[in-house]
């Protein structure tokens, strides 16, 4: 089983969505344990923005040779596109920014979700191309942004389900630790409802 793991907080090793992701990874290796796993940093070393050559090519109605040569950072798409259908399982270690997905992680859901290579347009929307697989995600936020004690929406959830559905990944479970900016008690409890939470999901498959 190969298990692809990307990170995007800036905090990189230290986070608390990379320590909760590699909690998730534990509990893989404990059912898999010749389990090999593919990790990348990227909210320390982000993906690059879309460029001109790489829009412009996305943009047109039939694939073009520009698209074709995957010319500018259609390059990078193939890349991280390739790795991610290498996955049988896919971990996202991602710390909630201003209600939704960092940068980093938005920049890698624009080179994944792409046209005529990881979904296709037809006359019933969109529909992807990837093979479903399990994606565990790992989200860490300042404050809570589920249950009675969220007092801030939530855009980050409904939109990676919503986008990853887009390629096909339709079976994705989210894990949390909200509420890191509320000190250390709030801090181990929030890490104890998580490993509830991993104890329960694991026991359950
Ligand atoms: C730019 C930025 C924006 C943030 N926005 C939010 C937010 O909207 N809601 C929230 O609860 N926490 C927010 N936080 C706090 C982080 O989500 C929190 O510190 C989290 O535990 C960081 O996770 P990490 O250690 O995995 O990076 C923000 C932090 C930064 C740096």
């Amino acid at each position: 089983m190969n298990i692809l793991h990307l990170s995007f907080s800036p905090r990189g090793p230290d986070s608390e969505s990379h320590r909760l992701a590699l909690r998730i990874i534990e509990h893989l290796q404990r059912a898999h344990p010749t389990a090999a796993r593919v990790e990348r940093a990227l909210g320390t070393d982000a993906p690059p923005p879309i460029d001109g050559a790489h829009a412009t090519a996305l943009g047109a109605a039939q694939a073009s040779p520009a698209e074709a040569s995957n010319a500018g950072t259609l390059s990078f798409s193939e890349t991280l596109i390739s790795e991610l259908e290498r996955a049988d399982v896919v971990v996202i270690a991602t710390p909630m920014h201003n209600f939704s997905v960092p940068a980093a992680l938005k920049a890698w859901i624009d080179h994944i979700v792409r046209v005529r290579r990881s979904f296709d347009v037809g006359p019933q929307g969109k529909l992807g191309r990837l093979r479903d697989r399990p994606v565990l995600v790992a989200v860490s936020s300042g404050g809570a942004f589920s249950g009675e004690r969220a007092r801030q929406p939530d855009f980050l959830t409904p939109y990676l389900r919503a986008v990853l559905a887009v390629i096909g990944l339709r079976d994705v479970t989210f894990f949390t630790v909200e509420g890191t900016g509320g000190g250390a008690e709030a801090v181990a409890q929030a890490r104890a409802r998580a490993e509830r939470a991993l104890q329960a999901h694991f026991d359950a498959i």
